[in-house]
């Protein structure tokens, strides 16, 4: 019933006239219906909107154009030039959630090239995180993209349309490309996570959990920063009794590695140390100067893995602590 609600009052905003506005946010400020409405609705304006905040997000564009009689008479109309650019909407949330989206209403026209995205990840440039390998889906199924197709009753294609999307780990993106004209609302929401592998981090936490809970799989924490990573204590593969920083070779399976990378693909990273066995004295501190930092687990499924991460982002103080630095 909520759901539709909104959906009928996103609908019925973007029907509006302007100069309605004003009386539109009266009428519903007064509504009894107002313990159903959101609470956070955020209009999207810049491309690249980074957010953690839940709610509804709307984004509309209207075709512009002028019009002018040139010197000999004539009429002219002129369009403005069409836009190519892929815009998103980059959820970040706690290391122990994952992202709900749901599109609440989208006149998005395949036929005027418009295209709407969710991906079950980051996506920059190209690159993914998690990255390709490391997701428990392939690529193909973490990617969705749609549009509006064309019907000769405009109610029914505005209202038909309802899609959910769920990601896999604390990061999503909703991607759109609207060359012309077209709008959009979705809804956010996070849920918690029991198992989280992949995380992304923000920073600000005093420290961050990997742990692969007995299964054969790689998880990894990135920062989109240059970042001085210490592992607060671990108990990775078979050593038990000491840690060792030298694991990064075939004997060990089992390991976390630090390092970083340029982009947010760390599957090339450039690698700092392999680190396994147990402790729990905090280990040094290494600085990683790349756009990237990455702490990555690799677990077989024999051992059951933990680790314990600090993470700060670094600045240049931190260069004598360095064990890591990209090529810019
Ligand atoms: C984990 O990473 C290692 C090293 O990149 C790779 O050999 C292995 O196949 C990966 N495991 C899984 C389950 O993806």
């Amino acid at each position: 019933m909520k759901r539709v609600l909104i959906a009928l009052l996103v609908a019925i905003i973007y029907h509006a006239e302007a100069k309605a506005w004003p009386n539109m946010n009266m009428m519903v400020r007064r509504s009894p219906l107002e313990t159903l409405l959101p609470k956070n609705v955020h209009t999207l304006t810049d491309c690249m909107h980074v957010t953690s905040e839940d709610g509804i997000f709307t984004y509309r564009k209207v075709r512009r154009s002028s019009s002018f009689n040139s010197a000999n008479g004539l009429h002219l109309v002129e369009m403005e030039p069409a836009e190519q650019q892929v815009c998103g909407v980059y959820f970040m949330t706690d290391p122990d959630k994952i992202i709900e989206v749901e599109v609440e209403f989208s006149d998005v026209s395949c036929d005027l090239g418009g295209l709407l995205g969710f991906v079950d990840g980051w996506e920059l440039n190209g690159e993914y995180f998690p990255n390709i390998n490391d997701h428990e889906l392939p690529l193909e199924q973490r990617v969705f993209e749609f549009c509006d197709k064309t019907s000769s009753n405009p109610f029914i294609r505005k209202t038909l349309r309802k899609r959910k999307f769920i990601s896999n780990q604390n990061g999503a993106v909703f991607q759109y490309k609207i060359p012309y004209q077209g709008s959009f609302a979705i809804s956010a929401r996070y849920v918690h996570n029991p198992k989280p592998c992949n995380i992304m981090a923000e920073g600000v936490a005093p420290f961050y959990v990997l742990q692969n809970y007995g299964s054969s799989r790689n998880c990894t924490i990135t920062a989109l920063f240059p970042a001085v990573v210490s592992i607060l204590a671990l108990d990775v593969g078979v050593n038990k009794g000491s840690v060792n920083y030298d694991c990064d070779h075939q004997n060990y399976f089992d390991k976390v590695i630090v390092g970083g990378s340029n982009g947010l693909d760390s599957s090339q990273m450039t690698k700092s140390a392999g680190i396994c066995g147990t402790s729990e004295i905090k280990g040094p501190e290494q600085a990683i100067f790349c756009g990237v930092t990455s702490i990555r687990l690799e677990s077989s499924g024999k051992h059951n893995n933990k680790v314990y991460v600090s993470l700060r982002q670094a600045d240049e103080n931190d260069m004598n602590l360095a064990t890591a630095v990209c090529d810019l």
